[in-house]
């Protein structure tokens, strides 16, 4: 069946490498990853927010992703990894639901709230989920833009001096920090970035020395990256191509996710390169072929797609691949 993120994590801050979480809101999302996953040998994470809750009813998606760990087999894989997490949960009373729903692991994202309020409900969460044998992600430090419907002007970065009274007193199994990713297509301005020797945008760099000194608190400790898109400009080409309106989109480069990766990082969350990635394939095929009216005609390709790109990320960016 499904499994936590217990020993997952631990491998992978030993090895030196980072767990896929994509979000997934329908059946192609959930194929699309399972078959990334099967074809690259990687363990990898289905996460939910409470959007796609909303969106996909949490019965189906709970049916769906249990689903998955047979899908995963009837694919070949003799042993999936797959874990069914909570992504940005923002009460108690929602990851219990979830952790009765058959969730395996639930974020608790207080990072807007006081500290010690933080503090306060990732600990009653933490208390809940392990009686269940499930795990926790708490975060400190908050992501410019919108993050649990909560918008910030600016990143408040996590401050390396409360993590450890923060993972002591809750208990939690891994920590989302703040670094300078943030989420959605447009991390950042033009205005932010210089140009390199072709006039590209270069975003400025993550914040590095911060990670480390968080590394340097809670040595081996598990540590998740949100906001992880990177942004493919040619998705972005194909999408505003054909008819699509995307301004200034930009990610993290991909070079700083791999780095990322090597350290203490275990989780790196994508979803928006996932959601280019449907939209541009969707787009080129309503643009070309106009007559054609057949969903899968286009949920296929645009599945495909998606399939593409996160074994392209299992393999070359996160470092997950052949871990099973
Ligand atoms: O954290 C944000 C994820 O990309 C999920 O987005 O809340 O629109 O489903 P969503
Ligand atoms: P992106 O918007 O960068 O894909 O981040 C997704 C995320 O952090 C989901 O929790
Ligand atoms: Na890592
Ligand atoms: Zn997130």
């Amino acid at each position: 069946g499904l499994v936590n993120t217990k020993e997952m994590f631990a491998k992978a801050v030993a090895g030196g490498y980072a767990i896929p979480a994509f979000n997934f809101n329908n059946m192609e999302q959930m194929q699309a990853i399972v078959q990334a996953a099967v074809a690259t040998k990687s363990p990898v994470i289905l996460q939910v927010s409470s959007g796609a809750r909303k969106y996909a009813n949490q019965t189906l998606l709970r049916y769906m992703a249990q689903g998955a760990v047979e899908y995963a087999k009837e694919l070949g894989c003799e042993k999936p990894q797959i874990v069914l997490h909570l992504d940005h949960g923002d009460s108690l009373e929602l990851c219990k639901s979830c952790i009765e729903m058959g969730f395996s692991s639930v974020m608790i994202d207080g990072s807007h709230l006081p500290y010690d309020e933080n503090v306060a409900l990732t600990k009653q969460v933490v208390e809940y989920a392990h009686a269940h044998d499930v795990t926790v992600e708490g975060e400190l430090g908050v992501l410019a833009g919108v993050e649990d419907d909560v918008c910030a002007e600016h990143h408040t970065y996590t401050e390396p001096d409360q993590v450890v009274d923060f993972v002591t007193k809750t208990g939690v199994d891994s920590l989302a920090i703040s670094i300078g990713t943030s989420h959605g297509a447009n991390k950042f301005t033009p205005a932010q970035c210089t140009r390199d020797a072709n006039g590209i945008l270069v975003p400025p760099p993550l914040r590095f020395d911060i990670l480390e000194e968080i590394e340097k608190r809670i040595p081996g400790f598990p540590i998740v990256l949100h906001g992880s898109s990177s942004v493919p400009q040619d998705k972005v080409a194909t999408i505003n191509k054909y008819g699509g309106a995307l301004v200034d989109a930009i990610g993290i480069p991909e070079e700083q996710l791999r780095r990322a990766a090597a350290s203490a990082v275990c989780k790196i969350n994508i979803d928006s390169d996932g959601r280019l990635a449907m939209t541009a394939a969707i787009r080129e095929i309503f643009a070309t072929k106009p007559a054609e009216f057949d969903p899968r005609k286009y949920l296929g390709p645009a599945r495909d797609s998606l399939k593409e790109l996160y074994a392209d990320k299992i393999k070359n960016v996160l470092g997950s691949a052949d871990k099973l």
